[in-house]
């Protein structure tokens, strides 16, 4: 099995602002192995969500070469990307996203209506397990605390058993306490043997990390 999961090459995206062409990143390369976690920090505005977003598939890079599991994403047909999104790449963000009118278990599994995925019914109590809400299974978005919400996001982050997670500030929206509690999950996920690459301002959590990957003005160093 290849064991460099992501390799990036000359990751370059910008955006345009007027007459301006402002870069986002910069030539960014580097390559992550299998089951590594690795912390993405820097300043506001220095590309980290943009990086994020082309590791994810859900961007398309100006230039450069983005390999998941070896292959080559560019020239890749929407249709065979989401799949290899929905199958390899769990996405967690700040913002929690649920959906208010569906319980915890009905949020975890949502991202089954679109996979093919079958025995999955046990997994669906493993990982509302996993994630300390077995108890709030029924309940509804707004009867949890932030950080109840963030681990409903983080299971169904899990749900289609991908061996990547992207994770966005994930305790960005969270007192120091309860980031304490998402720290640990990350850390038994990573036990698990799941490649995490996650972006935080936080400390804490980036000395977790094997490796951090700095970033200013979209360039690493
Ligand atoms: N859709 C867009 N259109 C124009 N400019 C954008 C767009 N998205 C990001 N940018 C610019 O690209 C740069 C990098 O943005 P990005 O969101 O990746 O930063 P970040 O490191 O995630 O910042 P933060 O810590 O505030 O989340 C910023 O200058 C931003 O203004
Ligand atoms: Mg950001």
């Amino acid at each position: 099995m290849n064991n460099k999961i992501i390799s990036a090459q000359g990751l370059t995206k910008a955006y345009r602002r007027g007459s301006e062409e402002i870069f986002a990143l910069k030539e960014v390369s580097f390559v992550v192995s299998r089951g590594e976690f690795v912390a993405i920090v820097g300043p506001s505005g220095s590309g980290k969500t943009t990086l994020l977003n082309l590791l994810g598939c859900l961007d398309t890079p100006a230039e450069g070469n983005l390999r998941i599991n070896g292959i080559e994403i560019s020239g890749l047909k929407e249709k065979v990307l989401v799949k290899l999104r929905r199958e390899n790449i769990g996405f967690i963000f700040q913002q929690f996203f649920l959906l208010p009118t569906l319980t915890v278990r009905e949020n975890i599994e949502l991202p089954l209506l679109f996979s093919q995925k079958s025995n999955y019914k046990g997994r669906i109590d493993k990982i509302t397990e996993l994630v300390g809400l077995k108890a709030r299974a029924q309940h509804l978005p707004h009867q949890l605390s932030g950080g109840e919400m963030q681990r409903v996001a983080i299971g169904r982050a899990l749900i289609n058993e991908p061996e990547i997670i992207l994770a966005d500030e994930p305790t960005g929206n969270l007192d120091s306490a309860t980031s304490q509690k998402i720290y640990e999950l990350f850390q038994e996920l990573y036990n698990q043997g799941l490649t995490l690459i996650i972006v935080t301002h936080n400390i804490d959590l980036a000395k977790k990390a094997h490796r951090v990957i700095y970033l200013t003005d979209g360039k690493i160093g």
